[in-house]
């Protein structure tokens, strides 16, 4: 089997190009990752309206079918200063808007996406030894491998690895779909992606592939049972052992105190004077009155249910008894934005909220607080964690899926551990775990020994890309 392999990586977000969440950060950190280790990668993902103007040279037309309408697909090809090569699938009636996702016709505009990512190399005359998908929203690129191209020229037998990042999202469309999409009816029988009287892409990946993958060891076991898999863990059973659970890394060239160029003053582990300029760098850019000793919990998060701020809200009266402030930063469900901007308007002085996308703002939060809290109900991976611990911030979060795999918590006798995790997912859990931090936090030495534990922790990609090429190898062995 060759040494290095060609990899097609399919994929809706990418930084810096499109995000909304962790994937965009994985989708660029992991590719150049495998680009280390010798291996090639192509990275497909549309090419929106904020993609404007586009990187790189224009290929194509190439003709697609997805619906009746007669479409073509054109490509722009470039190269990151990593090596990965990087194509925008080229299609304004359909990728042209504003927004990733969100759109009614969301299901022929990831069908074209998958199926444009796949006629891409079948007109280079090139077959990737493995397609490598992500999300309900390339979920079909296992099914038109197997379905359209199985016995192609170009793209015989080539095998797919489907990777689940978050099950909540599970890509469902009305049953009429299929035949819309050039596939064969018969698959939105239940056995394929049939879902619930409809379809799903999601399920359509998790059947298709050789294997499946998702973002942590933890979440791939809690994503088998009810309370998490939320109605698609009797469709990953019937994958038994070929669901695997892999960790996410982070790219330390964009997350690291010692050269963020984002951030008030840069530090070090051995010196971490530059993070009290962080901190009151963060409090002045909030409004929050300056003393510098009172604690400070940082919070980045899209605003849904899932991430628990309802927790902190059931916590509030507890919370303002305690000396602590807090700062959020998100965007998301207005209800949840409801709830904070209440929180923020009852105690201007201890609590500030900002409810916006921005990626430099998320830098300086991460580096000025003290605590950073994930109070989530379900997290697959979570990568904010990993970036806190690298700028002794230390986490305080609940005990769920990747959050179990990367916060270690304090013991205070070994002097081992990270950070603080919780169980109960309501305000008591919650205000157990604060009460650990501030108790730990009243022993300074106590509390550097924690931030540099956490300093020290290396979660770079390398691992888990050499996991992902066994994987590759093991789908290739499979196909
Ligand atoms: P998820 O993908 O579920 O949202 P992750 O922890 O994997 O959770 O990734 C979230 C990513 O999005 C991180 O890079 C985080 O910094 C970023 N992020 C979330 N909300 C915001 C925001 N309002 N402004 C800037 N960055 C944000
Ligand atoms: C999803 C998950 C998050 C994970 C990210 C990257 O958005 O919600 O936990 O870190 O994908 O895999």
């Amino acid at each position: 089997m060759a040494d290095t392999l060609h990899v097609a990586y399919i994929t809706p977000e990418m930084v810096p190009f499109a995000k909304t969440g962790g994937l965009a950060d994985v989708s660029a950190a992991f590719p150049k990752a495998l680009v280390r280790l010798g291996h090639r990668v192509t990275v497909v993902l549309p090419r929106y309206g904020s993609i404007s103007p586009p990187p790189g040279k224009l290929a194509g037309p190439v003709p697609v079918s997805v619906d009746a309408v007669p479409r073509t697909a054109g490509f722009h090809r470039t190269r990151t200063d990593a090596g990965v090569e990087v194509v925008f699938v080229e299609h304004p009636p359909f990728f042209d808007r504003s927004g990733l996702y969100g759109w009614d016709d969301d299901g022929p505009r990831f069908a074209f996406l998958a199926r444009s990512a796949v006629e891409y190399f079948r007109a280079r005359g090139e077959r990737p030894d493995v397609f490598h998908a992500h999300d309900w929203q390339t979920g079909l690129v296992p099914v038109y491998l197997k379905a359209l191209y199985w016995d192609d020229a170009t793209l015989r037998r080539t095998p797919s690895v489907f990777t689940i990042h978050n099950v909540a999202y599970q890509g469902q469309f009305a049953a009429d779909t299929l035949g819309m999409l050039g596939l064969p009816r018969h698959l939105g029988n239940d056995f394929a992606l049939g879902y619930h009287g409809g379809v799903s892409f999601l399920k359509g990946g998790t059947v298709f592939a050789e294997l499946v993958s998702t973002v942590s060891p933890t979440y791939e076991r809690e994503i088998q049972g009810e309370e998490h898999g939320l109605g698609f863990q009797d469709v990953l059973r019937t994958r038994g052992g070929d669901v695997v659970g892999v960790l996410n890394g982070v790219d330390y060239e964009i997350w690291d105190p010692r050269k963020d160029e984002q951030i008030a003053r840069r530090y070090t582990a051995a010196d971490l004077d530059g993070k009290r300029a962080c901190k009151a760098d963060l409090l002045r850019a909030f409004g929050l009155p300056g003393s510098p000793d009172l604690p400070v919990i940082g919070i980045i998060s899209r605003l849904v249910w899932q991430k628990g701020f309802d927790i902190v809200a059931e916590a509030w009266w507890d919370l303002l008894r305690r000396p602590v402030r807090m700062i959020a930063l998100g965007t998301g469900d207005v209800d949840v934005q409801a709830g904070l901007a209440e929180l923020a308007r009852r105690a201007p002085d201890r609590f500030a909220v900002r409810f916006a996308y921005d990626e430099g703002l998320a830098h300086r939060v991460v580096a000025g607080s003290d605590m950073f809290l994930m109070p989530s109900r379900s997290e697959p991976c979570g990568l904010t964690q990993m970036y806190a611990m690298r700028y002794g911030t230390v986490p305080i979060a609940r005990s769920t899926g990747g959050l179990v795999d990367t916060v270690e918590p304090w013991d205070p006798v070994t002097g081992r551990g990270t950070g603080f995790r919780f169980d109960h997912a309501d305000g008591t859990g919650l205000i157990w775990a604060i009460d650990r931090a501030l108790d730990t936090r009243r022993d300074p030495a106590g509390w550097e020994t924690l931030m540099r534990n956490g300093m020290a922790r290396d979660h770079s990609w390398e691992r888990s890309a050499r996991e992902y090429v066994s994987l590759y190898r093991r789908a290739m062995s499979m196909a």
